[in-house]
């Protein structure tokens, strides 16, 4: 099993493509630390992965990525209780769309916090460890709106290209430390999140990517399963688009 052994976090693991990323990694055996603020969904995660009886465990944590205290003791915890970390896959997000003339500070500011920063309080805290132990994969979500732009997504797409500068950077600090640090960009992926749009935007959108349908979580869980294994070790700084080929 090729990651026997191996310890993750997840964060935003309570549903759509963090909850697949959770399944995905324990059905090759990690042992995988879903954390996320909807402690409902992450009961479920847990009871669903029992019931399928996958070779690897998810535990679950209530952690609000935002939190820089919380944040640094959940990683504490995590080392206490697994000994180390060898995967983590920042993948919590929001939107809080709207047109930037009209955007308020706070629409701006929580976007940013919980796309971007907690994305830096994460990779702070676990790469300490991953440092010491000298291996590391590192993946984070940013999405094709951070390569392309959005019209109504200037808080999202920023903070998103963030992720991406932060990534690259990332691995250029830590290569030497046989760590990886990458991004994955996906395009419409059908969960809550991209539920909410509206019919006509939906089929305008199908309509201009290639493979002419939204991705599911599980095709983007299958990206981040490749990225955060170790036979990805001579891959690190990039963006992956798991977009049906939109941006391009
Ligand atoms: P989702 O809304 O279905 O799930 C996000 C999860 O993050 C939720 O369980 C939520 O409770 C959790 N979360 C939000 N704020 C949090 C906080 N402060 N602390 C802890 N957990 C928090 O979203 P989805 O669609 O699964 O997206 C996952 C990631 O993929 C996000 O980063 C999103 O921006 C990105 N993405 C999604 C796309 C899509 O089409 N669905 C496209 C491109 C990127």
């Amino acid at each position: 099993m090729p990651l026997a052994n191996q310890i993750a976090i997840v964060t935003g693991g309570a549903r759509g493509i963090g909850r697949s990323i959770c399944l995905k990694l324990a059905g090759r055996s990690a042992t995988v630390v879903a954390v996320d603020l909807n402690t409902e969904g992450l009961d479920k995660l847990v009871q669903d992965a029992q019931q399928q009886g996958l070779p690897g465990k998810i535990v679950a944590r209530m952690l609000n990525v935002t939190d820089r205290e919380a944040v640094d003791a959940l990683v504490e915890q995590v080392v206490e209780e697994f000994g180390k970390i060898d995967i983590l896959v920042n993948n919590a997000g929001i939107t809080r769309d709207g047109l930037f003339m009209n955007m308020d500070d706070e629409q701006w500011d929580m976007v940013m916090n919980v796309n971007l920063r907690s994305i830096f309080l994460l990779t702070r805290a676990v790469s300490r460890y991953m440092v010491r132990a000298r291996y590391g994969r590192i993946v984070n979500m940013a999405s094709v709106s951070g390569m392309m732009g959005n019209a109504g997504q200037a808080n999202y797409a920023a903070s998103k290209a963030g992720v991406i500068g932060f990534s690259k950077t990332v691995a250029k600090e830590l290569g030497r430390r046989n760590i990886t640090c990458n991004a994955i960009a996906p395009g419409f992926i059908a969960t809550e999140m991209t539920d909410v749009l509206p019919d006509k935007v939906k089929q305008g959108v199908k309509q201009i990517i290639p493979c002419q349908k939204f991705g599911e979580p599980d095709d983007v869980a299958a990206a981040v399963a490749f990225l955060a294994s170790p036979e990805a070790g001579y891959i690190t700084g990039q963006v992956l688009p798991v977009d049906g080929g939109l941006n391009m």
